[in-house]
């Protein structure tokens, strides 16, 4: 990355409806890493930083990895997006996770949402009133952070361009994000945003390359089922490997840090099984015609905040 850290490509991804039980992804974790992922992805969001800190102590306890192998990502509460809340918010993560330091610290996303246990305030037309963020100031303290050995490595998620803009030419800037975490795979291939991240030396790191939890509060029910697409079923007959193989192999050769969630024992060990092939470039080429910018996880609750990172083309 560049402030000279390294990231795994491939993480394990932490996030689960609601209703399945935080144990499971304690369970999950552990096995994600005794299997071989190195790169956990979590936030405090996420409401599992307990469990997942849990299972990462275990292990090291249990000799499978040491501290310095394991790769941690959280991210800031959207509803703490404020300089006062930054590091407090970033505290409260580590004391949950029963760790010193992160590996990396994120930018939830852009928008200040309401405070989580306050009655969250709507406007006349029902939505979810959004408050003012200023993600310079944010940022500021993002840094400080990192001087302070609270985090190794400090980055965006779901940015756009002009919002990455706004921090690379922050006057004063002293570490620019080493990446920008967003929402990627085959129906949404973020070919303009990948090509802006890659020359400014930002990584783009890929959630949602599977098609998403599907989950029934954010997600429409009526979106294509990624991994039943037929271009990545006949691609995957052809490699002998499955559509989630290919999905993830596909942001691998772009250039891509790929996310991968799953909480199935056999799941979690197919998606590790992506080194030992390689697409050929016409195959790239099929997979690329599938894009149709097409986003699961479109936070629709704050469309009208001047923050809101997805009305502009990237
Ligand atoms: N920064 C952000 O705003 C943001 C937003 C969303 C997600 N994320 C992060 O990115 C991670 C991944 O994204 P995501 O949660 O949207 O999900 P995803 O990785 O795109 O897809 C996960 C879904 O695919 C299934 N699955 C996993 N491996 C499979 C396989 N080999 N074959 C068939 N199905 C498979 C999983 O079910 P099973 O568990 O049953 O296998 C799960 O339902 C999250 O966990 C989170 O850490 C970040």
């Amino acid at each position: 990355m560049n402030d000279g850290n390294r990231i795994p490509v491939l993480g394990f991804g932490t996030y689960a409806p609601e209703e399945v039980l935080k144990s499971q992804a304690k369970d999950a974790t552990k096995l994600a890493i005794e299997l071989g992922f190195r790169h956990i992805d979590s936030a405090q969001s996420y409401q599992n930083e307990v469990e997942v800190g849990q299972a990462i102590r275990e292990m090291i306890a249990k000799g499978v990895v040491t501290r310095e192998e394991i790769f941690y990502t959280g991210k800031l509460l959207p509803n703490k997006n404020s300089s006062e809340m930054v590091r407090l918010c970033l505290q409260e993560s580590l004391k949950d996770l029963q760790l010193d330091y992160m590996d990396l610290f994120l930018i939830h996303f852009p928008v200040r949402l309401p405070p989580r246990d306050s009655f969250s305030p709507m406007d006349e037309a029902g939505k979810t009133m959004c408050l003012n963020t200023d993600l310079c100031a944010m940022w500021e303290v993002m840094e400080a952070c990192k001087d302070a050995g609270l985090v190794k490595s400090i980055g965006v998620s779901n940015f756009n361009r002009r919002q990455l803009e706004l921090i690379l030419n922050k006057p004063g800037l002293k570490y620019k994000p080493v990446c920008n975490q967003v929402e990627c795979h085959i129906y949404l291939n973020q070919s303009k945003l990948l090509e802006f991240c890659k020359s400014k030396d930002i990584v783009l790191v890929a959630y949602g390359v599977l098609g998403s939890t599907r989950d029934k509060a954010w997600i429409d029910q009526n979106s294509p089922v990624l991994l039943e697409d037929p271009v990545l079923l006949q691609i995957g007959k052809k490699y002998n490997k499955s559509p989630a193989q290919i999905a993830l192999r596909h942001q691998l050769q772009r250039g891509i840090v790929a996310l991968a969630k799953s909480f199935n024992a056999e799941r979690i060990k197919q998606n590790l099984q992506i080194f030992d092939f390689h697409l050929v470039p016409e195959d790239m080429k099929i997979i690329d015609r599938l894009n149709r910018n097409m986003r699961y996880v479109c936070m629709k609750m704050c469309v009208d905040h001047p923050e809101y990172p997805f009305h502009d083309e990237y």
